[in-house]
């Protein structure tokens, strides 16, 4: 169907309802019809892409994207060369950035190849002025923008782009507005991310998402529980409780304008009391906020997995300050010396940057020296980029490059030794697997997860897929185990 042929059902637009989600719901109805004079015109199904970048976060908001495209008939595939291909994108570094542009000179060839194809953008990288400006000039090839704020309103943007000579471009600087119980088509089936709040009000000083996610909004408490309830009664036996600080849950005021006073360790509570789930993740903690509390429901809980995402960032407490972290590097310490006392089971993974404006040799070495003296599990280590905005892009004493990667791979060989160190002591013992996936390399095989988080591959059938089974860490390599049925 060409571009000027409207069809005359989407003058009926006044028609549709003013609430959401019914309004979305019209629109993917209007979708389906769209999808179906696709069909008869290509004698085949319309075909989509979603390549996502960055967290948990976003992982989870393009299962709702999928959602609605599966809803409204489109087939999805992995070959970004589709009929529709989104990127629902991330800015926490510039390098998230470059690999967009980059990827979008590709896309940019399939379109020329097909006409037809359309190309959209979407998360937290169009929130920021700069980057929409940039796309306007020198990405006319992009059909639709939408950001992080309206992303339910996918469906109806979807169908604007359908039926627009121009690019459909739509962001919102922030929101008060929480909509769910949208189509959403999970990666696995047998778990599932779940949000409980949104944005984040901690304006660490080097950190984008503040911006690009807005201000932090909670969900409420009867409305979190009764989507696991569905989940478990879809077939989901574990879920990861999503917020970008779950700690300080419900701690501000409701979506819906009301303050209960359900804190997160509350929220465990009642989420723990769920029939038929299995396990209990959640993503991420923030030291500062993290109490005694939740420690206690951690330990007392037969579901609650034994790991914690603990980001330190930075060992030095100068650093820490200036990064507005709210916590010492001694506080870090001793936080972990009592969740550790609770639970030695427990293992800890970490977030670490480096290279944040004025870190000296001598600040780097508190670093080095949290790493020996916690032992993570694991850490994800980054450069520090400047993030246009943000309070650290001001700040004086940005550190030469050669120093930065000299210190970063000097943290890299550290945490690598702690973390080989800390995978090896489960080896010989028999735990809980909840499997995952046929491994890719080598049919016959599975790969699966351990409550700590740690992967485990051992040798088994596809049946297996989606169940919590014991297996024997036979041994351990590098960042995960070889395992046997025992
Ligand atoms: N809300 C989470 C982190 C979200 S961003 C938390 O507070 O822990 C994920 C990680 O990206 C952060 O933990 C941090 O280590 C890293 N990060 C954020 N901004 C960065 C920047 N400007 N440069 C380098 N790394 C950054
Ligand atoms: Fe960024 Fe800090 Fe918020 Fe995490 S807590 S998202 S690092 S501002
Ligand atoms: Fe990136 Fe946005 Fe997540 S900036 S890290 S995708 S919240």
């Amino acid at each position: 169907m060409s571009k000027n042929n409207k069809p005359t059902y989407i003058n009926i637009t006044q028609a549709a309802p003013i609430n959401e989600p019914e309004r979305q719901y019209y629109f993917i109805e209007q979708l389906k019809d769209y999808v179906i004079s696709i069909e008869q015109e290509y004698k085949r199904k319309p075909t989509a892409c979603i390549t996502t970048f960055g967290c948990q976060m976003n992982a989870r908001d393009s299962e709702k994207l999928v959602g609605i495209l599966v809803t409204a008939g489109y087939t999805m595939i992995e070959d970004e060369n589709a009929d529709f291909t989104l990127y629902n994108t991330c800015t926490v570094r510039d390098h998230a950035n470059q690999r967009v542009y980059g990827r979008l000179g590709k896309l940019k060839h399939y379109k020329k190849k097909n006409p037809q194809m359309k190309i959209g953008l979407c998360g937290c990288m169009m929130q920021e002025d700069t980057v929409i400006e940039k796309i306007k000039q020198s990405y006319h090839f992009v059909d639709l923008i939408f950001g992080t704020h309206n992303i339910f309103k996918f469906a109806e943007l979807l169908l604007a782009m359908h039926y627009s000579d121009e690019m459909v471009i739509d962001i919102w600087q922030d929101t008060d507005q929480i909509v769910e119980d949208l189509p959403v088509e999970r990666k696995y089936p047998f778990k599932s991310g779940i949000n409980i709040m949104f944005g984040c009000n901690n304006f660490c000083t080097y950190c984008i998402v503040p911006y690009v996610r807005g201000r932090e909004r909670s969900r409420p408490a009867d409305e979190i529980i009764n989507e696991v309830k569905r989940l478990v009664a879809d077939g989901v036996i574990e879920i990861m409780l999503l917020g970008q600080n779950v700690n300080s849950y419900g701690l501000e005021n409701r979506s819906d304008g009301t303050l209960d006073s359900v804190t997160f360790p509350d929220l465990l509570r009642e989420v723990e009391q769920i029939e038929g789930l299995k396990r209990i993740r959640f993503m991420t903690s923030h030291p500062k906020d993290l109490s005694d509390e939740l420690i206690k429901v951690m330990q007392e809980s037969t579901k609650i997995c034994r790991h914690l995402h603990l980001p330190l960032q930075a060992g030095s407490s100068r650093i820490l300050e200036l990064m507005n972290r709210g916590y010492t590097k001694e506080d870090y310490i001793e936080l972990v010396a009592k969740i550790r006392k609770a639970m030695p089971d427990i293992s800890i993974t970490t977030d670490i940057i480096v290279g944040f404006p004025s870190e000296t040799e001598a600040d780097f070495d508190e670093t080095v020296d949290v790493v020996r003296k916690v032992k993570f599990d694991n850490a994800f280590t980054f450069i520090y980029s400047k993030r246009t905005g943000t309070p650290a892009a001001a700040m004086t004493g940005q550190v030469p490059e050669e120093e930065v990667k000299r210190n970063f791979d000097r943290l890299l060989k550290e945490v690598q030794i702690q973390a080989r160190a800390q995978i090896g002591r489960l080896c010989g013992e028999v735990h809980p697997v909840l499997v995952e996936e046929e491994n890719s390399q080598d049919s016959g095989m599975l790969n699966g997860r351990l409550s700590n988080n740690s992967i485990v591959h051992f040798a088994g059938d596809t049946s297996l897929v989606g169940q919590i089974v014991d297996v024997k860490l036979d041994e351990a390599k590098g960042f995960y185990y070889i395992g046997s049925k025992p």
